[in-house]
């Protein structure tokens, strides 16, 4: 007998003298019947296209080690947006990088500031695009941390606790005090990235007392210490100056860990989560996809892509085939929602693969 153990596969028990007559290759004989039953298929729905903008006009800067991603000045975005908005992706994710960094990362709070612009901008020009801000400090402090760091002379300092160390309560207030401020502009989203412990209660209570009801939360619930981070420090110029994230981001051993973070972040109010990066933790992806009702996002970082693009100009291999491969085994694993810089790529590829059938292999 041949037995597949599984409440998935009940009722496939087979008798060995029937295996033989058994050949699943009868489904993968053409194109068609392929497609009748394949269990996973992407479309430009799925994706979510990040954004840097900066200051500054007509600026188109590229990003070295993220071909095809650049950083915008604010009067490149509408064009952008409905160029997104027009390959049927739904939402984009806003990452600033402002003028000038202080201690306390003061334009992420400025209304002026460089991601309430490009709000607007975008909101003026594709307003059914979702407009999802990225809620971290790191970005804008001076130090590239993800919050108030405790520092001798500087206002929050507290001697009972470690000088370097991440200091939760005047970051909470930050990050509730600059989503409101980026709500106001009108931001759709707000997605707290930076694993600061009771971020999204904060942000939920600090959006809900300025009239941000309706503003939804997507958390950064489980986003581990990640060297597949490299590229994206370069494009937002937010690398720590001193130390790295592993007091705040999580260890990329644990598991365990990943249903805490997100059980946390389910009671403080989050409407969705996401696991970050994608393709390294799919195992994440799916455990989280079995306990959780909340819609799930998933993203492909910039590593991710930097390694697709990296090897494909080298010819080492097909960029178009592997980016879609990776964003179905990201769909497949769990995720209702891939944040990734192929988004207008993918959502090109994805529609032309309806019609071709396949991810463009010939084999
Ligand atoms: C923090 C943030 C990071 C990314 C998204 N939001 C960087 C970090 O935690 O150091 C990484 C995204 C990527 O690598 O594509 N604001």
């Amino acid at each position: 007998m041949l037995a597949f153990d599984s409440s998935r596969t009940q009722g496939l028990t087979i008798p060995a003298e029937r295996s033989a007559a058994l050949r699943p290759r009868r489904l993968r004989r053409t194109a068609a019947l392929r497609r009748m039953v394949r269990e996973t298929a992407l479309s430009p729905a799925d994706f979510v296209a990040p954004l840097f903008v900066r200051h500054g006009r007509r600026q188109r800067i590229p990003i070295g080690a993220m071909p095809g991603q650049f950083q915008l000045s604010v009067d490149q975005l509408a064009a952008e947006a409905k160029e997104i908005a027009g390959l049927g992706v739904p939402a984009v994710i806003l990452f600033g990088i402002p003028a000038a960094k202080d201690a306390l990362g003061s334009d992420n709070y400025n209304p002026d500031g460089i991601v309430p612009q490009a709000i607007r901008a975008i909101k003026d020009a594709a307003p059914d695009l979702v407009v999802i801000s990225d809620m971290c400090f790191c970005e804008y402090t001076n130090h590239g941390h993800c919050g108030v760091i405790n520092m001798p002379g500087e206002r929050h300092f507290h001697p009972q606790l470690p000088q370097g160390y991440l200091l939760d309560a005047p970051t909470r207030e930050l990050l509730a005090l600059a989503s409101s401020v980026h709500a106001e502009a009108g931001a759709d989203m707000i997605a707290p990235s930076g694993m600061v412990d009771g971020m999204v209660a904060a942000i939920r209570s600090g959006l809900d007392e300025a009239g941000f009801e309706h503003v939804a939360i997507l958390s950064y619930a489980v986003k581990y210490a990640s060297g597949f981070y490299g590229p994206f420090r370069e494009a937002a110029e937010s690398p720590p100056a001193f130390g790295d994230r592993s007091q705040y981001q999580m260890d990329p051993g644990n598991r365990r860990e990943a249903f805490k973070e997100a059980a946390l972040d389910a009671a403080e109010g989050a409407d969705m989560l996401m696991v970050k990066p994608a393709l390294p933790y799919l195992d994440i992806l799916a455990a989280l996809r079995e306990l959780y009702p909340l819609p799930l996002a998933a993203y492909q970082v910039s590593g991710e892509y930097a390694m697709l693009h990296a090897a494909a100009a080298n010819g080492w291999l097909d960029l178009r085939r592997c980016a879609l491969e990776s964003l179905t085994a990201i769909k497949r694993a769990g995720a209702d929602m891939i944040l990734t810089y192929f988004a207008k790529d993918a959502a090109k590829w994805s529609v032309e693969h309806r019609s071709r059938e396949e991810y463009g292999s010939r084999d």
